[in-house]
């Protein structure tokens, strides 16, 4: 049945890569291992926890029930009222039909590392309408040394959602961030050579198997001891093939909070010495 959607589908998927091909050849380019991985890698199996809460704030090193919970949901319930008064629909394949914004657990597991690390670099990649970026970006608060770095490309095979880029995130915010525009292929390792190493990363971009291994071997190596990432959309071989190389890492699997999607939730060892 799966095959039989992909023949039926490629006439229109050859017509959108032809435009991409035109207005970006180089990321287009980029993209075509990267759905040959997407077609390929099918979901394993995870123990999952189903209450997010209590494991990552154990990883985080921090006390369960969380004082900082309530304004992290107070803060996505306002994200959301700000989409939807732009005319936006939030959620699921929200965003060109095919990413989705960060859903509330993702979101306040994002509030809650940045506060309990106390992080003030922070590296994401995956931006779309910017919810996990203003989740970051509130949190830091007027912190001076805070800031955030966000990579995004933003989606290759259809320009109408483009200017939908990071409207959750108001002006004035934008001091303490920087977008950085590109595929993560191209542009995470030379940001992370220039500002590692970091205290927080966050994966929301491309979730291939290909691009997610990548990514996260290159934040891991950027991260400071005692640094986590976020990693979300796990349901397949990368997060596992990961956890299986780095064994000295504390890791768990959560549910979403808005269906049966996984996140994951990684930290480097806090004697572990710096690879940066
Ligand atoms: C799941 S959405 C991000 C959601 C966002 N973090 C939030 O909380 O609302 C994925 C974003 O990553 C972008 N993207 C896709 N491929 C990418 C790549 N290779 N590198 C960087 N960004 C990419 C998409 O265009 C989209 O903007």
């Amino acid at each position: 049945m799966r095959v039989v959607r992909r023949l039926l589908a490629l006439p229109r998927d050859l017509v959108l890569f032809a435009r991409a091909m035109a207005a970006d050849p180089v990321e287009a380019a980029l993209y075509i291992p990267e759905q040959f991985s997407w077609w390929l890698h099918r979901p394993v199996p995870y123990e999952v926890e189903e209450d997010w809460g209590p494991p990552v704030h154990k990883i985080l090193g921090a006390t369960w029930p969380c004082p900082e919970l309530l304004s992290a949901q107070a803060l996505w319930a306002e994200i959301c009222d700000c989409l939807r008064s732009q005319g936006l629909d939030v959620g699921r394949g929200s965003y060109a039909g095919v990413y989705s914004d960060a859903d509330p657990a993702l979101a306040a597991a994002t509030w809650c590392s940045v506060r309990h690390l106390q992080a003030t670099k922070v590296v994401e990649t995956g931006v779309a309408r910017g919810v996990t970026t203003r989740m970051v970006l509130e949190a830091i608060g007027d912190d001076d040394n805070g800031h955030l770095w966000s990579v995004d490309l933003p989606y290759l095979f259809s320009t109408n959602v483009h200017d939908q880029t990071a409207v959750a995130v108001p002006a004035r915010l934008r001091q303490r961030w920087t977008y950085v525009r590109g595929s993560s292929r191209r542009r995470l390792k030379p940001l992370l050579a220039k500002v590692g190493p970091i205290d927080l990363f966050v994966h929301d971009s491309l979730h291939t198997v290909r691009n997610m291994r990548f990514e996260m071997e290159a934040a891991w190596a950027a991260l400071r001891p005692g640094g986590v990432m976020l990693i979300d959309d796990v349901d397949k071989s990368a997060f596992r093939d990961f956890s299986h190389k780095h064994v000295e890492c504390e890791r768990v699997v959560c549910r979403s909070g808005d269906g049966p999607w996984l996140f994951g939730v990684v930290r480097k060892p806090p004697g572990a010495l710096p690879d940066l």
